[in-house]
């Protein structure tokens, strides 16, 4: 490797925490690598940090360390500016100030991104620098560059992914182990998987916001996570599991993309988060523990599912380590990556337009008639049964029920009106049906 005499690219991390301090490490350590590959040494020259004495992962040599993280990416000698701070703000002010100074920006950060991401991406257009984001959705899992590059000649119809590790734990540990959600969560908690408060993993709030970037990505459009519908995992039980594996399915959280015709016949993206009854052939069934996946589907390439570690702190710092490479060498060919791309500026369906499929588990009265008029509850609501299973049980019987797609308005207007039956003892489970073939 001959990079002697480049000039070496100056690189300042907001944030030494799980993430920072693996990327502080990797860069000290693959120094040599990482310039060969960049043509330049890449050094870094701050690292803004909460507090100087803080407990740390790595030995970050104390010249470096500086809680004046604006002070750091404003000094005017910074080529990039790594963001591993999360959450909106500070982070979303110092990645502006960093553009507006001239640095290229690589961000982890989901939340604001889904909150806010046109706003940086229009800063660092004005700035004629590069945003990057891999680590943002999926950890090490590559996903954004290749629904930015490599699917950029294709069409893309569907992503499904499982994008969160702590609720694929749990949710895992119910089905494999017949855990209570309860339960399978303390393990996750004991495991240091889930928070001491899991409510942004367990209601699906992250993975709403890695739905909203992956739906911005894949249908070249604008969705922010207020345009997500989310539903979490806490009020899934022991009994929709077993409903699932009854019927050769297993229950994921989603995240949901997909392209759907609204009623004037235009494509308009569907995006949503919640759990869901997938066959147990789907590849996304064989992704077990806190692992990721992301399954897209496009017009030409077909079916592709990318797979790996969704979280953690080298994982992660991988992700944030290839997006630095790529920025590195742009800023030393002088020129940039790929920008925002939301031409097809496609409209978001709501929740109860978008077309899906239910399973209904119901306990019924055993007698003559209750079938029919479960049958005439959905045919109330033009909703299409698809499978019908009943089991006997004394005076009473569990009926199961899987539909055609229908919208889920008339899919959730259905289960209202079997709650209201006297016939019905009480709907034991629904939930939404992913993955098959209609
Ligand atoms: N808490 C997330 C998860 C990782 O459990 O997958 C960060 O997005």
């Amino acid at each position: 490797m001959n990079t002697e005499g480049d000039k070496p690219l100056k690189v300042a991390v907001l944030g030494c925490g799980v993430v920072g301090s693996q990327v502080v490490r990797l860069l000290g350590e693959q120094s040599g690598d990482l310039a060969a590959r960049v043509g330049a040494p890449v050094e870094i020259a701050g690292v803004a940090v909460r507090r100087l004495d803080a407990p740390r992962d790595v030995d970050v040599p104390a010249g470096l360390l500086t809680t004046d993280a604006l002070g750091l990416v404003t000094r005017g000698d910074i080529d990039v500016v790594v963001e591993v701070i999360g959450g909106i703000e500070p982070a979303r002010s110092l990645i502006l100030a960093a553009l507006e100074n001239g640095a290229s920006v690589v961000t982890a950060n989901k939340a604001l991104l889904a909150e806010d991401g046109p706003t940086l991406y229009e800063a660092a257009e004005k700035a004629g620098r590069d945003l990057y984001y891999e680590a943002a959705v999926a950890g090490a899992i590559p996903i954004v560059r290749p629904l930015r590059e490599s699917l950029a000649g294709d069409k893309v119809t569907r992503v499904l992914g499982i994008v969160n590790g702590t609720t694929n734990f749990i949710l895992d540990k119910m089905d494999t182990q017949g855990s209570g959600f309860e339960e399978a969560l303390e393990e996750a908690q004991a495991l240091g998987y889930a928070e001491a408060d899991p409510t942004a993993d367990v209601e699906g709030f992250d993975a709403a916001a890695k739905a909203a970037i992956l739906a911005s990505l894949a249908f070249h459009s604008r969705v922010t996570a207020a345009d997500v519908h989310r539903e979490g995992i806490s009020d899934v039980t022991s009994g929709d599991v077993r409903s699932a594996t009854d019927m050769g399915c297993v229950v994921k959280l989603l995240a949901i993309a997909e392209l759907n015709a609204t009623e004037s016949g235009e494509e308009a993206v569907s995006v949503r988060v919640h759990p869901a009854m997938i066959p147990r052939s789907h590849p996304l069934a064989s992704v077990r523990e806190a692992y990721n996946a992301v399954f897209v589907e496009s017009e030409a390439a077909g079916q592709l599912m990318f797979y790996g570690p969704g979280a953690g702190g080298a994982p992660t710092a991988s992700a944030v380590l290839g997006d630095l490479v790529s920025v590195a060498r742009n800023h030393r060919q002088g020129t940039r990556g790929v920008g925002e791309s939301a031409y097809a500026d496609r409209a978001v369906l709501p929740m109860g337009e978008t077309r899906t499929r239910y399973h209904v588990a119901i306990d019924v009265d055993d007698r003559a008639g209750v079938l029919a008029a479960v049958a005439t509850a959905f045919a109330t609501h033009d909703v299409s049964i698809q499978t019908v299973r009943q089991e006997g049980r004394g005076d009473d019987a569990q009926l199961v029920v899987v539909s055609h797609e229908a919208t889920d308005a008339q899919l959730s207007a259905t289960v209202e009106e079997l709650r209201g039956m006297d016939t019905v003892r009480e709907v034991t489970s629904v939930m939404r049906v992913e993955g098959t073939d209609e």
